[in-house]
């Protein structure tokens, strides 16, 4: 990139909060970064010019007190956490363009730097400061908010009484200013709500800052007082100036902060929404142009704590689950301004429905009937009819829509945008049934059909690339497109670019299917539950199940109708039967147990239902892919196939 090109595309200047390193990674700490991180790519994908940063947080009480119980320095401790943070962001396949540490020269320069002006220019004094000072939150609580017997009343901690000769920060005297900003930048602070919670905080004014501690160590020293050092927040915040080069690189400065976005977490807005611009006004530089608050995720109905254990690992999920579920699941699960509730059930549903039937099955199908009816090249675009102009304009709305949604942080809706377009392709196929209009030899419409889909893949897999971008990587290999020297953009794309002639090559599954009994079974037994009870012995199986199920969880199995070509024998088997049959868009094995119930001339030719996206199993050593569906009377003496009762094509969806 020459610096010319630089210059002319738009900045985007992107944060996350900066960790505490007294703790290891969790959710919270990935689900701020992997927003980051997918809003970056985007980013990029459509011509900004992004500078994305992360890092950690390694001065004040908090850390020396963790470090004193280990027995170590507070710099060796923050040097071996700040390890794990950095390797989280690898695995969960981060792309920030710089990592800072609190600890670093740099910083420490630009703090006293800032210290020093403000000093100079009066917002800085010297008091002394006498409260309840919650250590683990690193604040001072007003006797008006402190809990019952005298806690925190965010962690419910008991406070300590401090006095301390202590700077403060002249923070009153921008109040009004403040406001004025807010009042002309509604986008200030996001969502709407927490915008309105910090305008009324400010109407009710705001009392200069204790923002130095002589009773510590641990942290940055009050230049040109030794007594002091600044107080963890006042140090902390600054790190987003301190990256984008306040200090040593006022071009860069120049460049960047005027795009400067945080995305933060509803519990430290207070600090980056009122202390933090206040500093910025204080020193003449404008405040961000938006700083982002998202909820926070509850695991499985409960408070994540240390002490109730259930605090959930990233790297465990990753391993478990994947990256790309992982980060799909973060941001499709609730809305980005919400709280939410985790839950490895509710991931599991949704690796199923969402990634391996909704979009592992277009992939799958489409990429099939290419090899069988297209030579396994992609047929150029031909003749549209009512049906592909009505996609192509969704195609529109979609691209419109991911841009509209990511840029105001509606990553969920952003995702169910591209799920509606997903999902009308898997539609579409059923409506045109290409295996029919290939039998038929009606060529001029299966091409163009075959066409559509690959267009409605290789945009779908554009769109997806800032969230899950290693299966974007995986459907690009298979659609036959390479990777693209300057990254992916959006910027040139232009639906129908395709000429055709790509060859296509399928490949693995994206999404393997979570078989969900199995996985409970599993999941038990690694939380070390005991086995479930068996249930009661029963005389007869019961008439009537009175159990109800969820729609999607019906929904999710998918039922088509199928033509049994072939009925073979398996050897040594009294009860199974290895039949071939027709789905119209391919042919499976399904190994069935009726063998006791027909003759092979009975079954062959009949169209039956299939349940088709069932895990794959081995029966008598031969791998069954689907299931047939038949009723039984409960005794094993007699057994009916369901078939449709009229003709239908084959493929055809059952509901
Ligand atoms: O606050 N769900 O660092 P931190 C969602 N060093 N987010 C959660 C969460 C949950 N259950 N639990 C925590 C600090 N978080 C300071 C920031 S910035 C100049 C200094 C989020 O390591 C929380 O909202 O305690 C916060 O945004 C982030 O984790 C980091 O917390
Ligand atoms: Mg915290």
């Amino acid at each position: 990139m020459s610096a010319s090109s630089q210059e002319q595309r738009k900045a985007f200047y992107l944060t996350t909060p900066i960790y505490y390193v007294n703790d290891i990674p969790h959710i919270g700490h990935a689900y701020t970064t992997i927003a980051a991180d997918v809003l970056s790519r985007y980013k990029r994908m459509t011509g900004y010019d992004v500078f994305f940063l992360t890092g950690t947080d390694e001065h004040g009480q908090k850390i020396q007190q963790t470090a004193v119980a280990k027995g170590i320095t507070p710099l060796e401790l923050a040097d071996r956490t700040v390890v794990n943070f950095k390797e989280l962001w690898k695995v969960l396949g981060i792309s920030n363009d710089d990592f800072i540490r609190t600890t670093e020269d740099r910083h420490c320069r630009t703090v006293q730097a800032i210290f020093k002006k403000l000093l100079d220019q009066g917002d800085i004094y010297k008091g002394a400061y006498e409260g309840w000072y919650c250590v683990p939150c690193e604040t001072y609580v007003p006797e008006s908010s402190m809990g019952e017997e005298k806690t925190c009343p965010d962690c419910r901690r008991p406070l300590q009484m401090m006095k301390e000769e202590s700077y403060f920060f002249r923070a009153s005297k921008y109040v009004d200013q403040l406001l004025e900003y807010y009042e002309k930048n509604l986008r200030a602070v996001m969502p709407k709500s927490r915008y309105n919670e910090i305008v009324s905080f400010l109407k009710g004014g705001v009392r200069d800052q204790s923002i130095s501690r002589t009773t510590l160590k641990w942290g940055i020293p009050v230049p040109g007082d030794d007594a002091h050092v600044v107080y963890v927040w006042f140090d902390a915040l600054i790190n987003y100036v301190t990256a984008c080069g306040y200090l040593d690189d006022r071009e860069k400065f120049a460049r960047y902060w005027p795009a400067a976005h945080h995305l933060v977490g509803k519990d430290i807005i207070r600090f980056h929404c009122v202390i933090w611009p206040i500093m910025l006004l204080a020193l003449g530089v404008n405040p961000p142009v938006t700083v982002f608050a998202h909820g926070w995720w509850t695991v499985e109905g409960e408070k994540m704590s240390k002490s109730t254990g259930n605090v959930v690992d990233p790297f465990e999920m990753v391993d478990r689950y994947g990256r790309d579920p992982f980060r799909y699941f973060l941001l499709r699960e609730v809305p980005f301004g919400n709280d939410g509730d985790f839950s490895e059930a509710a991931l599991a549903g949704r690796i199923n429905s969402d990634l391996a039937n909704d979009l592992g099955n277009l992939l799958n199908r489409t990429l099939q009937m290419i090899d069988n009816f297209s030579g396994g090249r992609v047929p150029g675009a031909g003749r549209s009819g009512p049906l592909e102009k009505e996609i192509e304009a969704l195609a529109g709305k979609t691209l419109a829509d991911a841009e509209e949604k990511i840029s105001s942080f509606a990553f969920d809706e952003a995702l169910k945008s591209i799920w509606v377009f997903i999902s009308r392709g898997n539609r579409y196929i059923d409506e045109t049934m290409p295996w029919k209009l290939a039998k038929e030899g009606k060529t001029e419409e299966l091409l163009p059909v075959l066409h559509t889909l690959y267009e409605i893949l290789s945009l779908s897999a554009l769109l997806l690339a800032p969230f899950i971008p290693d299966t974007a990587v995986r459907i690009r290999e298979q659609l036959g497109l390479g990777e693209e020297p300057g990254g992916l953009s959006l910027l040139g794309y232009k639906w129908g670019q395709t000429a055709g002639g790509q060859k296509v090559r399928k490949g693995a599954v994206l999404f393997p299917r979570i078989d969900l009994e199995a996985w409970k079974k599993e999941k038990d037994a690694r939380e070390g539950r005991g086995k479930v009870p068996p249930a009661a012995p029963q005389e007869e199986e019961p008439l009537l199940h009175e159990e109800t199920v969820e729609i999607d969880s019906f929904r999710s199995v998918e039922l088509r109708v199928a033509q049994i070509l072939e009925v073979q024998e398996i050897p040594r088997s009294k009860k199974l039967y290895k039949l071939t049959v027709d789905l119209g868009y391919e042919k499976r094995t399904i190994v069935s147990g009726i063998k006791e119930f027909f003759t092979p001339e009975e079954l062959t030719g009949k169209k039956i239902v299939v349940v088709v996206n069932l895990k794959p199993a081995k029966l008598c050593g031969v791998e069954s892919n689907g299931m047939l569906l038949a009723a039984g009377d409960g005794k094993k003496t007699a057994l009916s196939l369901l078939t449709p009762d009229r003709d239908i094509p084959l493929g055809s969806r059952v509901s």
